[in-house]
């Protein structure tokens, strides 16, 4: 199956995948800028960075490559409307927010026409998203690394979202081969998420430790936590 190009806002990926965002500090510039060299969309985790931490990150990533750069943030962070603002400011070319929801985020990316690209889990989240602005919607499953609002796989949530908006879907959880990617597009997604696989990868910015423990990791060593944000966690034990 030739793979489909993944079109957000004004942006065109040839690679319909995106790099899932992974605070803290582990999807910074390297790694994002290594995925948008290759033709996917790189997210740089902006959770946690102060501002002169999130601009060096996003000129740094820009000096890299000249691909598709956006940054993630999570709704339920501090300061998530300054981190925004600036990203913004620095030109970015996508905000992705998860870890929750807010109606206010579409506002902020209106004046630059910024894409804005929320994290949902269900049919009903999707549809405000497509009325508030958005430009992409991420829909992550039970399966997905990091804190989900959902306990639905994301091969029944993909269905049901695609007939229930117009505007591209991003597939999120669980997604580790090229087989996968086919077959969430055939169910309906434009593209996929993928975090998990990143994580232990050489540009990933985690500690070489965290990597080994990664690849070291059985499916027995998956478990569901209570996540900081107050939302249920997917993570290795
Ligand atoms: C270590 C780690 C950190 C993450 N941090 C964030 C984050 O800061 N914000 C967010 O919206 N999602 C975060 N995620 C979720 C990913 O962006 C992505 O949606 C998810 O990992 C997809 O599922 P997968 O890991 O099975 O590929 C994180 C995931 C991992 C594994």
């Amino acid at each position: 199956m030739k793979l489909p190009e993944l079109k957000i806002g004004e942006k065109i990926a040839k690679i319909p995948i995106i790099q899932g965002g992974m605070a803290i500090r582990l999807s910074t510039a390297k790694l994002a800028a290594a995925v948008a060299s290759q033709g996917g969309v790189g997210l740089i985790a902006a959770s946690g960075l102060n501002d002169d931490e999130l601009r060096y990150e996003i000129r740094l990533a820009r000096s890299l490559t000249k691909g598709i750069i956006g940054i993630n943030i999570m709704v339920a962070a501090r300061e998530f409307s300054r981190v925004v603002k600036t990203a913004i400011s620095e030109g970015i070319d996508l905000v992705v927010a998860g870890a929750g929801f807010s109606r206010d985020m579409f506002g902020l990316g209106k004046e630059s026409g910024t894409p804005i690209v929320p994290i949902v889990s269900s049919v009903k989240l999707a549809k405000i998203s497509q009325r508030l602005g958005a430009s992409a919607i991420v829909v992550e499953g039970k399966e997905a690394g990091g804190h989900l609002g959902t306990d639905t796989s994301v091969r029944e949530l993909i269905p049901d979202i695609r007939k229930a908006v117009d505007i591209p879907v991003v597939a999120a959880g669980g997604v580790l081969t090229g087989q996968d990617m086919v077959d969430l597009i055939k169910m309906g997604a434009n593209g996929v998420q993928m975090g998990s696989r990143f994580a232990a990868s050489e540009e990933s910015n985690a500690a070489p430790a965290l990597k080994e423990f990664y690849l070291k990791a059985q499916p027995e060593d998956i478990v569901l936590i209570h996540s900081p944000v107050g939302l249920p966690g997917r993570a290795v034990r």
